[in-house]
């Protein structure tokens, strides 16, 4: 066995309230002038939050848009700097959390994320901003959010659409980290425990919002799916999502929704020993199916054609995944992608290749 292991060096605060700690940590890490930054409406349910910080708050940003726009990034940034903030509490989902890291990154600041929609974001060196109609990423320790704080109470008003949706995001997370190349033992035991937590956690969430146990194994799943992509990175899968969501506009929730069965179906016979641990933990006879009969359980997005892309786009979006570099098993054959994309689109049972 021969792998290394750097364990992520984050601060996570778990549990029910957790979220009214948030003074305490912003103290403890020295910060003294403090910046939310979350999405439009998001105030309204964060007043608690916003009271409890007293004067240590100097102003929110509460711009946040999906896929994180480099305009919207860079403009949340200058009112960090004229403020003079010296702490960015990024309040929300991984758009949200893209602001913090692009301050993060250009800044000393004190970075602490409160995740209300959990995708794991906070956790992993990974930043990104759609530059154009490019989701431009590159990696760095700066804008791993120092302090991350889990409030299942938070994530009670997620819709049944996007508690799925963004689930099956967390479980693609695990589910690649399972496959990638650079994986290692210590990413499966966090894959093989995100699995368990999520495919319990999102159906039970979706028959009761107010279910707070449930809330907090999509939460744990979510946290647990950016340890994953931190130590094993991604693969064709999010790849390929990213293109949906650059290119052709497709929500990132939706494109990991609908790609997620056929990304497993391509590497299905290139990657035996994940399938092996795939089936085992959901508790199926076959990866690829066992995921698309629990994205049909959740009720999310069947097809690239149900999103309206467009059967005339499928070439081009398999040329672009080509263009990008690549951790996954099986090798990327323009071919090969394209009948990926052609099953995704008509959304029917995967077949593997
Ligand atoms: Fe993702």
């Amino acid at each position: 066995m021969i792998f290394d292991y750097n364990p992520i060096p984050s601060r996570s605060v778990f549990g029910k309230n957790s979220a009214l700690k948030l003074k305490e940590e912003i103290i403890s890490l020295g910060g003294k002038r403090v910046m939310i930054a979350c999405s439009k409406g998001m105030t309204k349910r964060i007043t608690a939050i916003i009271q409890s910080l007293d004067d240590l708050l100097v102003t929110i940003y509460d711009g946040a848009k999906p896929h994180c726009p480099e305009e919207v990034a860079m403009a949340a940034l200058d009112l960090y700097k004229k403020k003079k903030a010296d702490c960015i509490v990024a309040i929300g989902g991984g758009s949200t959390i893209g602001i913090g890291k692009a301050i993060a990154l250009r800044t000393n600041a004190k970075f602490i994320v409160i995740v209300t929609s959990p995708c794991g974001s906070e956790s992993t060196p990974i930043h990104g901003m759609l530059i154009g109609k490019e989701k431009k990423t590159g990696r760095d320790k700066r804008v791993i959010a120092k302090t991350s704080i889990y409030d299942p109470i938070l994530t009670t008003s997620m819709s049944a659409h996007h508690t799925a949706t963004i689930g099956m995001n967390s479980l693609a997370h695990c589910i690649e980290a399972l496959y990638a190349k650079v994986k290692n033992p210590i990413s499966d035991q966090f894959a093989i425990s995100g699995i368990k937590a999520l495919i319990t956690g999102i159906p039970e969430s979706i028959k009761n919002p107010n279910n707070l146990n449930a809330r907090s194994n999509v939460l744990y799943g979510g946290m647990l799916s950016g340890y994953c992509v931190t130590l094993a990175g991604i693969a064709i899968h999010h790849k390929l999502c990213h293109v949906l969501g650059g290119h052709h506009g497709i929500e990132h929730g939706s494109s990991n929704s609908v790609i997620l069965p056929y990304a497993v179906a391509y590497n299905e016979r290139a990657a035996p020993e994940a399938m092996e641990i795939i089936k085992k933990t959901m508790g199926t006879t076959s990866a690829s199916g066992g995921i698309y009969d629990f994205a049909r359980k959740i009720g999310v997005p069947k097809s690239l054609m149900e999103l309206g892309m467009c059967e005339g786009d499928l070439d081009r979006a398999a040329q672009e995944i080509l263009k990008k570099t690549f951790n996954n098993p099986k090798k990327l054959v323009e071919k090969s992608v394209r009948e990926l994309l052609q099953q995704a689109f008509e959304g029917k049972r995967p077949v593997p290749f």
